[in-house]
């Protein structure tokens, strides 16, 4: 679908609901053939007003803190999935009485909380509320340490030596996320690696939720290996599988639409300050780091064209990108729109700074564009005092 980027406030970061249900679809197909459930991580795509269309094809949201939490109870109007690294005490209760599903980092915190479910059970015995321990099967082939949390003294999961032979009781799921942005074929090494250490506690298991990373929305990945992987777990261990994905549901359904302020030579570089900021609204692209992509511009310089340096508004020396060419020069007041921006990139904007968060709107399937909330200085105060 061509937009209108004229008609579009700057900066501002616009979902496609179109390509969201493009990819909803798809994901549905695969949880369908599949026979698992398939869940949104929020840490990935909390854009809430889309909630009620995520809804329309998948089976509910995991969260990673009560905030998220309660973001999926009132905009999917379902319990979460719930895991967290640690919890509070002080927030537990209500986790136990928003979740259908709880996962526990280690045993210890189990232990910690067996109380507080045993007290929460008496009195709430008709809410159905599962529990499981993550696992590490020290097996992931994420290349950046940042985001591997198998390396030696990953706090993220239980490796085997931790576990008895018998799951504890009150324990009916295993959780682990190893994967990010991976195939298929990885998905398939690493149950080689989980059924090789934690096989015999698969057979206890009711259900083993396989986390994130699975990118089964571009283009190339095998879903039908996905969809056989899944099966022969499923009916090997006899349980139901869960896959809590973030990034396949939001890939590639929208960009980051942004304006030039400013163009200006520095010793010899070209340099383009946008209103946006790599730091501020796009981290991932410093700390990943990656380079997006620019529609309309040539990836990489291109000898004999205009090529700029991509800066943003901030006065951080880092805020910028690399370099991209051009047909023409750029010019202030002319849109550059950075794509696929709607995973990781409003769920981590800040307002360093001082610097406006960008605008959320939505092109609609009949292609008429809304903007859903726009931030001021408001927004910028409310996180300080
Ligand atoms: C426990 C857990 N589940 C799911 C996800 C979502 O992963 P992705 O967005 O890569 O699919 C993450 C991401 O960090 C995670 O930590």
């Amino acid at each position: 679908m061509s937009i209108d980027y004229k008609n579009i406030p700057s900066p501002c970061f616009v979902l496609q609901e179109e390509l969201l249900r493009k990819n909803l679809s798809l994901i549905d197909s695969v949880q369908k053939q599949a026979g698992c459930k398939i869940i949104l991580a929020l840490k990935g795509f909390s854009m809430y007003k889309a909630f009620p269309i995520v809804n329309e094809y998948l089976d509910g949201a995991t969260a990673s803190s009560l905030n998220e939490i309660k973001l999926i109870n009132e905009y999917m109007q379902r319990p979460a999935h719930t895991y967290m690294p640690a919890y509070l005490e002080q927030e537990f209760g209500e986790v136990l009485l928003r979740s259908s599903h709880i996962t526990f980092n280690s045993l210890s915190q189990y232990q910690i909380f067996e109380g507080a479910i045993a007290t929460f059970k008496k009195h709430n015995p008709d809410q159905p509320l599962s529990f499981g321990i993550r696992i590490n099967p020290q097996y992931s082939e994420v290349s950046t340490d940042m985001y591997n949390p198998c390396v030696p003294g990953s706090r993220l999961g239980v490796t085997r030596d931790k576990l008895p032979d018998t799951l504890p009781e009150g324990i009916e799921g295993l959780h682990f996320h190893t994967l990010c942005e991976n195939g298929a074929d990885t998905l398939e090494r690493t149950l080689v690696a989980v059924e090789e250490k934690f096989g015999d506690l698969l057979h206890q298991a009711k259900w083993l939720n396989m986390g994130g990373g699975h990118l089964m929305t571009r283009e190339g990945y095998d879903t039908q290996k996905l969809i056989d992987l899944v099966k022969g777990i499923r009916e090997k261990y006899n349980l139901e599988v869960i896959l809590e994905p973030g990034s396949a549901i939001a890939w590639r359904t929208g960009d980051l639409v942004t304006t030039v302020l400013d163009t200006m030579d520095s010793q010899g570089v070209e340099v383009a300050i946008l209103d946006t900021s790599f730091a501020a609204h796009m981290p991932d692209t410093l700390e990943m780091p990656y380079k997006p992509v620019i529609k309309g511009a040539y990836q990489e310089p291109v000898a004999g064209k205009p090529t700029y340096r991509m800066g943003g508004m901030t006065c951080l020396a880092g805020d910028f990108i690399g370099d991209y060419s051009f047909d023409k020069p750029l010019e202030p007041g002319q849109i550059v729109v950075f794509e696929d921006m709607m995973h990781y990139t409003m769920v981590k904007t800040t307002t360093f700074n001082g610097v406006n968060l960008p605008s959320i709107g939505v092109v609609k399937s009949d292609g008429e564009f809304e903007v859903l909330r726009s931030f001021g200085y408001e927004s910028f105060k409310d996180r300080l005092s």
